[in-house]
């Protein structure tokens, strides 16, 4: 397991009546500290007491040690109590309720991170976490308490405090045993989503870390090859000619590269037991690596293109806990069109023109447009195969990073259904921001040569996120079918440029949410 934390326990109690008998089993406690929201009258900071911090008040003094030692509960702080002979207490700062209004449960999960990443103690035998108090908290200030959202984006926390890439010489934190501490059930439906979450999360982040010397086209055939469920159908085409004469411009990317690491087009289809109501095609971006092509990324601008993959790597893990959460009702087909965008004396030229699998002639002007090349096929197979809703993840352009940061850039075909969507990924947390596709994107594609309809770059100034959507929207047949479009660039690796696992969660929760609702 690429996170090391050995085994969840999710606990049925009520932590403030049985602490006693806890006290002594943890190595670590982790209590959420809210603030009181300052009134007008007292804007003197307050923390909001909870029924456990009363009890832990009443055992340790807590608050008069919480003053002491200037500890108030602002968002982003965190204080460590040795407190009872084995236990520390580690106190997780989240601040008041307006700071954390927009998207909680990701500003949660990054607090309880950030106060994690505080202990010095790597091998963890025993972590209890207190989830009441955040309850507590919602229910005293009326806002309502999503628990799938939160326990997932509480475990994130986890998962990315013990996270190591396969590459990392030593395993330097590890957890053999988390406990959550709720008063209520939490269903195992609830708690089966938040795991694949996680798993889904750290497989991608294992196969987007992989270095550019050991990652080829074969790194996301053997992930596909190894899912093995019954409910999966895998199919790899290997065959070039296949390619060449019904992936076009797919091809023209891979002809870079035919003789070190040909082209492989994967795909895998899962079928639920009940009967289909919708179906769904997630695209992944599957570029092993992006130098550019001729027109050569410059000096440092070709760092982390070994993340290019990112899409791929995303659907494949997506898919892979869509068969083990036997999501019902959807019928779903990851595909991947796999290359490297690479230089060798083949290699596509720009001023290139190629006929795409819709028929539509494509002037290639820029080499390093590569994604929406291999899509804009991808995207018209997935058509024809009768798939009702497109979801793309892609590492598309520099333009989306530069507008949205580290987010997801949100486009869609269909500005009336993108609601659907935007409230899967707030639901569970996942930071995104819109940005709309208007007629002139679709304009500043059209090519100005006799021979080609559409070129790859559009407008040089601005928009290059829209327009690379549009670009890829003109392989569906309509612009009425339902494509919801991901670009991730921003927020495919982190400052560090390690994998981040972006986009996970949010799909997932899509489908589990389409599912839910189409009994
Ligand atoms: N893979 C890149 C986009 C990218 C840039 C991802 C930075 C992550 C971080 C993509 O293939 C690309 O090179 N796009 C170009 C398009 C341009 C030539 C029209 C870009 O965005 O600069
Ligand atoms: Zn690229
Ligand atoms: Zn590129």
């Amino acid at each position: 397991m690429p996170y090391r934390i050995q085994k969840f326990v999710f606990e049925k109690s009520n932590i403030s009546l049985d602490w006693e008998n806890q006290a002594k089993e943890w190595d670590y406690f982790v209590v959420p500290v809210f603030e009181k929201p300052k009134s007008e009258s007292n804007d003197k900071s307050e923390i909001f007491s909870s029924s456990f911090l009363e009890k832990l008040n009443g055992i340790y003094k807590i608050f008069e040690v919480f003053s002491k030692e200037e500890f108030q509960g602002k968002y982003g702080s965190s204080f460590l109590f040795p407190s009872a002979k084995e236990t520390s207490i580690l106190f997780v700062g989240l601040g008041t309720i307006k700071e954390i209004l927009y998207n909680p449960e990701h500003k949660i999960s990054r607090a309880i991170l950030k106060a994690l990443q505080t202990i010095k103690k790597k091998k963890i035998s025993k972590m209890g976490f207190d989830f009441e108090s955040i309850k507590e908290f919602y229910k005293t200030f009326e806002i309502s308490f999503h628990l799938r959202s939160l326990l997932t984006n509480i475990l994130i926390a986890f998962e990315e405090y013990t996270y190591h890439s396969l590459e990392a010489k030593e395993i330097s934190k590890e957890i053999e045993e988390l406990k959550i501490f709720l008063d209520e059930d939490i269903p195992e439906e609830i708690q089966r989503f938040s795991l694949s979450v996680l798993r889904a999360r750290a497989n991608t982040k294992d196969l987007v870390n992989m270095p550019s010397n050991t990652k080829t086209t074969l790194t996301l055939v053997e992930k596909a090859k190894s899912l093995n469920n019954h409910q999966l159908k895998i199919d790899i085409i290997d065959d070039v000619e296949w390619i060449k004469t019904n992936m076009p411009c797919f091809y023209m990317v891979a002809k870079g590269s035919l003789a070190s690491d040909p082209p492989k087009w994967i795909r895998v289809e899962y079928t639920p037991k009940t009967e289909i109501k919708h179906r769904i095609a997630l695209l992944g971006k599957s570029i092993i690596f992006d130098t550019g092509g001729y027109q050569v990324k410059p000096d440092n601008y070709m760092n982390t293109m070994k993340a290019d993959m990112t899409g791929g790597a995303s659907v494949l893990s997506i898919i892979e806990e869509v068969a083990n959460l036997q999501i019902p009702y959807l019928k779903i087909t990851a595909y991947c069109p796999v290359t490297a965008n690479k230089i060798d004396s083949d290699a596509m030229l720009p001023d290139s023109i190629v006929t795409s699998h819709s028929g539509k002639r494509v002037e290639i002007r820029h080499t390093d447009a590569e994604g929406r090349l291999t899509l804009i096929d991808a995207i018209s197979i997935a058509e024809k195969e009768e798939n009702d809703i497109f979801i793309i993840i892609a590492t598309l352009t520099g333009s989306a990073a530069r507008a949205v940061g580290p987010r997801i850039a949100l486009m869609s075909t269909r500005r009336d259904k993108r609601k659907d969507f935007e409230q899967a990924l707030e639901e569970i947390g996942e930071p995104y921001q819109s940005l709309e596709i208007e007629d002139d994107d679709y304009e500043d594609i059209k090519s100005k040569l006799d021979g080609a309809d559409i070129n790859n770059i559009g407008n040089e100034k601005y928009r290059g996120a829209q327009t690379a959507a549009s670009f890829i929207f003109s392989g569906l047949s309509s612009r009425e079918k339902v494509c919801f479009h991901l670009d991730i660039a921003g927020g495919d690796v982190d400052k560090e440029e390690k994998a981040t696992g972006i986009a996970i969660k949010g799909v997932l929760n899509y489908l589990w949410n389409l599912a839910q609702s189409s009994h």
